[in-house]
């Protein structure tokens, strides 16, 4: 008269197992369920008593007692109908078969069909450390979950599926990994091709550098000078994915219910461009039901925010530590949870609010004043997190009407790889991947300059007066400019590059 299934539970994007347990015993017919169950987890009795019924089982006519442990853990979300069903069937001796090391996951509806959950990647990764042989999950959820090997994927549809398999009636195979991973383009984005961008040599550099590193980027110019135009091409030159990123990634989009469908890995950068009338929540994650923000689904990939004057003060406050920590931990009623956020970020901004200012042919005609607070509303701090800064001119006639093409994408790109895979040998086992990563003790360790690239530096930054996280993103911004030109040390030129990419908040913020 007693059973017990095991089950996974989801805090952040940890995971841990749960035991479900079910004892019959005497009384009056009712269900008590015990160990912290929140609302939906409440309501499970009721889904799970109709799909019992209904799908030609008996429900036992006494008081039957569900105990998820461990007790201490609230448990959230409808993922225990499953695990639930199948403890009543072994509990009510309707089901005889050994499942010590079997799993199962998923939501049922009245009728026993087994429907979606968020986080099964995540779970299945903890039913593997903690032993577990097999899994049983919703269809829809298999895709995402085939990616973990050393442990058997049942994907099922309805409960039957799962109780015939488990009786020997009729036995399913599990998912193939190769099989379903077909879909190379995750996200279905066509990015668009740097081969379109005409002219603007220093702002398609600064794009190559900051793909390369990973590092984060502030583009100001007037409008319709292509600061958007460049930004929305920065897929198509994006580094290739490590295995062990695209499953970081794809843990955070499972987690967020947001795998995009017929997809088990997602193999390409993600880039998220939210609209600057975003909730702050939407921006960091959190909510009731606690989901990534966008700053975690960009996790390994590009945030990228344009009109970035636009976005409210919370906004911009929200995203300063986060992208200073590579995660952003959510704060709720009894416990907080983490959610990684190693993300680049990209803004762009005009530099004032007609659009303007500094333009070598057009009036700007903003009052001072005007001009002043638009700087303003980008928060300093936000600012100091820029590592490159740039200006985006306007387009001259000349290079617009050029009939010679631009470089492409892929020829980009294959500067970009080459560069990014020196920096994961120089940083493989250090759990950093990217120059713009790196710690200070990694920076000083890697980023060595030759005596007179140091000199010049010095000189630069006496005369400039940059502040210590300036001079720290000026080595990294070099590293980054030297890999490109697979060097070891890092030279003069590379010092320059990088401290010109500095020079911007000087000539607009003057700080
Ligand atoms: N360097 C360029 N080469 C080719 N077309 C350009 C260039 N710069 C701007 N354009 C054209 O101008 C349009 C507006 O550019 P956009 O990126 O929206 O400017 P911004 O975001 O700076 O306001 C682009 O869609 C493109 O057609
Ligand atoms: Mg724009
Ligand atoms: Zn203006």
């Amino acid at each position: 008269m007693f059973a017990r299934i095991n089950s996974m539970g989801l805090f952040g994007i940890e995971s841990y197992m749960v035991g479900v347990e079910v004892d019959f015993g005497q009384g009056l017919p009712r269900i008590d369920i015990v160990g912290l169950p929140d609302a939906s987890v409440n309501e499970s009795r009721n889904r799970v008593r109709s799909a019992v019924k209904n799908c030609g089982y008996s429900f036992p006519q006494s008081r039957v007692t569900i105990n998820l442990s461990p007790a201490d853990i609230r448990k959230e979300g409808p993922v225990y109908d499953l695990p639930l069903f199948i403890a009543i069937l072994k509990a009510g001796d309707q089901l005889n078969c050994k499942i010590d090391d079997c799993a199962f996951i998923g939501e049922l509806s009245l009728d026993g069909l087994v429907r979606h959950i968020n986080g099964a990647l995540s779970m299945v990764i903890r039913a593997k450390k903690s032993g577990i042989k097999r899994v049983f999950v919703p269809a829809e959820n298999a895709l995402e979950c085939s990616v973990v090997s050393g442990i058997e994927i049942y994907a099922v549809e309805n409960v039957n599926q799962a109780v015939k398999h488990l009786t020997g009636e009729e036995i399913l195979t599990p998912v193939k990994y190769e099989e379903l991973s077909k879909n190379e383009n995750a996200f279905g984005l066509f990015a668009p091709d740097f081969r379109d961008v005409m002219g603007q040599q220093e702002a398609r550099y600064a794009m190559e550098i900051a793909a390369a590193g990973g590092h984060n980027i502030i583009m100001v110019g007037p409008p319709g000078s292509g600061k958007s135009m460049l930004a929305k091409r920065l897929p198509s030159i994006l580094p290739d994915m490590t295995f062990e990123e695209s499953l970081e990634t794809t843990e955070l989009y499972s987690i967020a219910g947001a795998m995009p469908e017929g997809v088990s890995l997602i193999r390409e950068r993600p880039f998220r461009a939210p609209h600057h009338t975003v909730s702050p929540a939407g921006l960091s994650g959190g909510g009731v039901i606690p989901r990534p923000g966008e700053i975690s689904l960009s996790h390994n990939g590009v945030l990228f925010l344009d009109e970035l004057p636009e976005f409210s003060r919370t906004a911009m406050e929200v995203l300063r530590q986060p992208i200073e920590d590579g995660k952003v931990t959510i704060s709720r009623a009894n416990a907080s949870l983490t959610y990684p956020c190693s993300t680049m970020v990209v803004c762009a901004m005009n530099p004032c609010p007609c659009g303007f200012k500094g333009h070598p042919k057009k009036e700007c005609t903003c009052p001072d004043i005007a001009a002043k607070r638009y700087l303003a509303k980008v928060s300093g701090p936000l600012l100091d997190r820029m590592d490159i800064h740039i200006e985006v001119p306007p387009v001259d006639f000349d290079s617009l009407s050029s009939k010679v093409p631009s470089e492409c994408s892929a020829d980009i790109k294959k500067r970009v790889n080459a560069a990014r895979k020196i920096q994961q040998e120089r940083l493989a086992g250090s759990g950093v991947s990217c120059n713009a990563k790196m710690t200070p003790e990694q920076t000083k360790r890697f980023c060595v300059a030759e005596p007179s690239a140091m000199a010049f530096l010095e000189n630069v930054f006496d005369r400039l007066d940059f502040s210590a996280r300036a001079y720290d993103k000026i080595l990294r911004v070099a590293r980054t400019s030297a890999d490109l030109d697979g060097s070891e040390t890092i030279k003069v030129s590379h010092i320059a590059q990088a401290v010109q990419f500095r020079s911007l908040d000087r000539r607009f913020w003057r700080r």
